[in-house]
């Protein structure tokens, strides 16, 4: 709420008697603007803040501007698009501004932005508080004024990312078109768009669909947009947008553009043999471990997708690259979206990894035998049919603890339940179904492949969910952001998405340090211990 202005008294008049009189011109103005988006005039007071390039010719000034603004449940994304080499905004270089009607020069209200990212594809995202009034949201760069604001569109209804495969086909991204979960859809239905500008009809190319399916769909590349230079740009420096829509009907907003595309294939061999694909969120803290350890039994490359983290993730992620360990980070702000998003990690990975693994950040890998993944892999995929690795879990308990363990969560929890979770996939992306559906964790194969269930003797995955209470509340709340079901709420008791005998508030069971617990399972923690103690200190090289 810092450098919120006091409306002064005139000022007040001033806006209730504007809006009395305009009420009607107001409102459908409002819902023209949503409904159409269509672009706005300059601001009357508007001038483009003026940023030094940091090198290069210090002369020149170039501008910053708004690309796009997507409304979310809880917050506005603002995308601010940057000229190359221009230093990035820093929180307390921006506010966020919220308009009543678009030309406005008088913001209704100020406020700070709640976090800035600066990851995404050379670009920021600037979160801002959702107002319910002034739903028009640009940014104010202190000291030198307002961006232009830029149509707002729903997250729910929108394309959001697009790939360029290697077959030439693009991969769209998109939200709203509510299709069956795990069912192919008819193709015929829909339509490509792509171009610079979607809201110019002149401007756009048509293409057809080849396959839709959940909320993939793959498009046919246009020749002219295929062989012009300027579609991709890893910056999105006025990159080509796509959307899609039903024949018919509407397209769909798009904030997507073609940022990737993915090498050609090539018949040698590929980089990696084991990849791991992950989304999380605010979990920087459990990484190290993780990572080290996956590491360490043959993982070789992380594609981390971040869930709208705020917590120390980036300088985690950066301490682990210094010791070569290969991660990437993807900023994923898209809600709703997990099949969406390993799909698009499954892509990513096509390039350099045999293998992906599907696990979240509290899933260890474990060898039983003391094999390598290398062993397990070679032996179970020696038909060269096999494509997917269906790998069993067990779930781990408290273990009688009552705080973090300071030596990781493979160290403190040594209990668990006897039964197995359903099991966790390890897929070679190259056999993937083209339609990409996925479905808790599996995904289709392209005829002629087959999956094969892994023995829990040879590779099992160790599940640390029900962790100590200060760790475990917190799937209360993340859950609340995640907009999946919201363990607060009576309705979601029942829920097969949650822990058994809880209540919706996120109050200890005064018993839950020995809750889980059937089995003494300490076989990962002795791997580990092994592995990592550091002969000196008797520290893992994870500890604080
Ligand atoms: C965008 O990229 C084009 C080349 O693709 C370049 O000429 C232009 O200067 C770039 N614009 C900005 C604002 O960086
Ligand atoms: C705002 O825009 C409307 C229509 O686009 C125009 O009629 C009106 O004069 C504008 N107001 C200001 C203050 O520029
Ligand atoms: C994809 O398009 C590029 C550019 O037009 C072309 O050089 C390449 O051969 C195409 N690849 C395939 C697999 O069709
Ligand atoms: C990320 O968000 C998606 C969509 O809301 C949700 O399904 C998923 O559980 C979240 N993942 C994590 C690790 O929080
Ligand atoms: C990480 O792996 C990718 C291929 O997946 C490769 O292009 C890149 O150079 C690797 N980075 C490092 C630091 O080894
Ligand atoms: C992908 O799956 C669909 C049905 O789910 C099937 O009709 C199609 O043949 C599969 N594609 C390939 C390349 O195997």
């Amino acid at each position: 709420m810092k450098d919120r202005k006091k409306p002064g008294f005139f000022r007040v008049l001033f806006w209730c008697t504007l809006l009395l009189f305009f009420s009607g011109f107001t409102l459908s103005h409002l819902r023209l603007y949503f409904q159409e988006g269509f672009q706005l005039r300059l601001l009357s007071t508007w001038r483009p803040p003026a940023m030094e390039v940091i090198s290069g010719d210090s002369a020149s000034f170039l501008t910053i501007s708004v690309q796009e603004t997507v409304i979310f449940p809880d917050q506005v994304l603002v995308f601010l698009k940057y000229p190359p080499s221009t230093r990035l905004f820093t929180i307390n270089d921006i506010d966020c501004v919220y308009l009543l009607v678009p030309n406005s020069s008088e913001p209704h209200l100020k406020l700070h932005p709640v976090w800035i990212d600066d990851q995404y594809f050379g670009h920021q995202i600037i979160r801002c508080p959702l107002q319910t009034h002034g739903r028009i949201v640009s940014i104010e760069v202190k000291s030198s004024g307002s961006l232009v604001p830029k149509p707002a569109y729903r997250w729910d209804s929108l394309a959001y990312e697009a790939i360029l495969d290697r077959d030439n086909t693009t991969v769209v991204f998109v939200k709203g078109l509510n299709l069956r979960s795990g069912k192919v859809s008819d193709p015929s239905k829909f339509e490509c768009i792509f171009g610079w500008d979607l809201r110019k009809p002149k401007f756009v190319v048509r293409s057809h669909v080849v396959t839709v399916a959940q909320e993939i769909v793959r498009c046919k590349t246009p020749p002219s947009i295929l062989n012009s230079d300027q579609g991709f740009d890893t910056n999105i420096n006025d990159s080509i947008k796509v959307s899609v829509r039903v024949v018919g009907r509407q397209t769909l907003k798009s904030v997507a553009r073609l940022k990737h595309r993915l090498e050609p294939a090539t018949l040698s061999k590929k980089r990696h043999e084991m990849c791991i694909c992950t989304m999380l969120r605010n979990q920087a803290r459990f990484l190290h471990e993780w990572v080290m350890y996956h590491g360490h039994i043959g993982v070789e490359r992380w594609f981390i997708y971040d869930n709208n983290s705020d917590d120390d993730i980036e300088d985690v992620i950066e301490t682990l690259v210094s010791k070569n360990y290969n991660i990437t980070r993807y900023v994923w702000p898209w809600i709703k979206t997990q099949e969406a998003g390993f799909s698009h990690c499954a892509l990513q990975a096509s390039d350099s990894c045999e293998w992906v693994g599907f696990i979240d950040v509290d899933e260890f890998f474990h060898l039983p035998l003391g094999l390598s993944l290398h062993d397990v892999i070679k032996k179970q995929s020696r038909g060269s049919e096999v494509a997917e690795l269906r790998v069993p879990c067990h779930s781990f308990g408290p273990s009688g603890l009552k705080k973090v363990p300071v030596k990781g969560v493979t160290v403190g929890y040594t209990c668990r339940l006897s039964g197995m979770e359903r099991h966790k996939s390890i897929v070679r992306p190259e056999a993937l179904n083209s339609t990409l559906i996925n479905l808790v964790h599996h995904f289709h194969l392209k005829a002629g492949f087959r999956s094969v269930n892994v023995n829990g003797n040879r590779l099992v995955i160790n599940h640390y969910k029900y962790q100590v209470w200060e760790v475990f509340k917190e799937k209360f709340y993340r859950r609340v952001a995640a907009y999946v079901s919201d363990w607060q709420h009576k309705r979601n008791v029942g829920s097969k998405d949650r822990a058994p005998g809880l209540g919706t508030k996120a109050v200890e069971p005064p018993d839950w340090s020995t809750r889980f617990c059937e089995v003494r399972d300490s076989g990962l923690k002795e791997r580990v211990l092994k592995t990592f103690t550091d002969k000196k200190t008797g520290r893992m090289p994870w500890q604080n």
